[in-house]
């Protein structure tokens, strides 16, 4: 039985004042019983804070993006090592907005997802096609290749979260309905199976793309659903608390 994962992507949001209320919000709101792991990605500067405030309760704190070096002359870069060293547990790569925005090419994610796995930050690799590549009737295709590129240089596949977030679905109020989600998110779970059966019955997929609390139950209820990638939502505490509620 895979564990549902509750992850919020909070993007380029937030303030030391936001942070401290958001998350004192989300501790005091957790149920006692919380069957479901919870997870935050604030921006890099306030990791150590988000840390810091969330110790000693269930909630991990996790990254939005890694370097693709290990260390040096690399202006800007915020490096896995840093990530583990800050108690980071996971590390979003390759989300949609940083593949359209920073051209981030599949063999690049993956590369990222190498360094993350290195050194025991689990990866959060983000998937999905654009709105063009779905009418285009080409939605396996894409997401079957920027898969394959980060399994093809994984040795552990359970190590990997993946999170499916078509393009079109982001911030866009537009959602998958559980059907079409569930299809692609069978269709990546057999790509890792091709490769090894037993890491595809344990890998986490998570469902992204304006996840909110009227959805969020069915879209979780999906046989091949783990879990979700929310952005928006995860920015008020009573959305993000109801979808871990309805988890
Ligand atoms: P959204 O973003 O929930 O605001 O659509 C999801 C994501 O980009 O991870």
């Amino acid at each position: 039985m895979r564990r549902t994962l509750i992850a919020g992507n909070w993007k380029m949001n937030g303030s030391f004042a936001a942070n401290r209320s958001l998350l004192s919000e989300i501790k005091a709101g957790l149920p006692a019983n919380l069957l479901c792991d919870v997870l935050v990605c604030p921006p890099a500067p306030y990791l150590v804070q988000a840390v810091e405030l969330l110790s000693g309760s269930a909630v991990m704190v996790g990254a939005q993006d890694v370097s693709v070096h290990t260390q040096g002359a690399f202006t800007g870069e915020v490096s896995a090592a840093m990530l583990q060293d800050v108690a980071c547990k996971y590390a979003i790569v390759g989300h949609s907005e940083r593949r359209a925005y920073h051209a981030e090419s599949n063999e690049l994610v993956a590369q990222k997802t190498q360094q993350l796995l290195t050194v025991g930050v689990r990866p959060v690799v983000c998937v999905g096609e654009t709105l063009e590549q779905r009418e285009g009737g080409q939605t396996n295709e894409v997401v079957a290749a920027q898969l394959n590129a980060v399994l093809d240089v994984v040795d552990n596949l359970s190590d990997l979260v993946i999170a499916y977030e078509p393009v079109w679905a982001i911030g866009t109020g537009k959602t998958a309905t559980p059907e079409m989600a569930q299809e692609v998110h069978h269709f990546l779970r057999r790509q890792v199976a091709v490769r090894d059966a037993g890491a595809a019955e344990k890998v986490q997929i998570l469902y992204g793309g304006s996840m909110k609390p009227e959805n969020a139950r069915e879209l979780l209820a999906m046989p091949d659903i783990d879990g979700g990638l929310i952005g928006g939502a995860a920015l008020k505490s009573r959305d993000f608390l109801a979808i871990i509620a309805a988890s």
